[in-house]
């Protein structure tokens, strides 16, 4: 396992939000209602970041076009008919720590 540390658990609260980067890729560790996600800092639809995106009641919104995506599940809720779905890594414990595990 080759774990990298993205954040001390204690650091966590719900409205967290970091962007960082992996590689040529960045990605937002974040927190909404109390479940912790990393996602990729790139909208399926046409790659607007994500960083600002609005987020409320599981619901991220992209702030380029308003599509709305379920954050527990990556799909698309409005509109029903987009068929893009946001890309997630998982994200491991270690300690205190969240993070990931890169060889996963
Ligand atoms: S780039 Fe996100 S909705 Fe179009």
């Amino acid at each position: 396992m080759a774990f990298v540390a993205l954040e001390k658990l204690h650091q966590l609260y719900d409205g967290y939000r970091q962007v960082f980067r992996i590689g040529r890729q960045e990605w937002i560790l974040l927190q909404e209602q109390g479940r912790t996600y990393c996602i990729a800092n790139q909208c399926p639809h046409l790659q607007a970041p994500l960083a600002q995106a609005s987020i409320a009641n599981n619901v991220l919104r992209c702030p380029a076009h308003g599509i709305e995506f379920d954050l527990r599940s990556g799909m698309p809720v409005n509109p029903l008919s987009c068929r893009h779905a946001l890309s997630y890594l998982p994200l491991i414990y270690d300690g205190n720590q969240i993070g990931l595990d890169l060889n996963g």
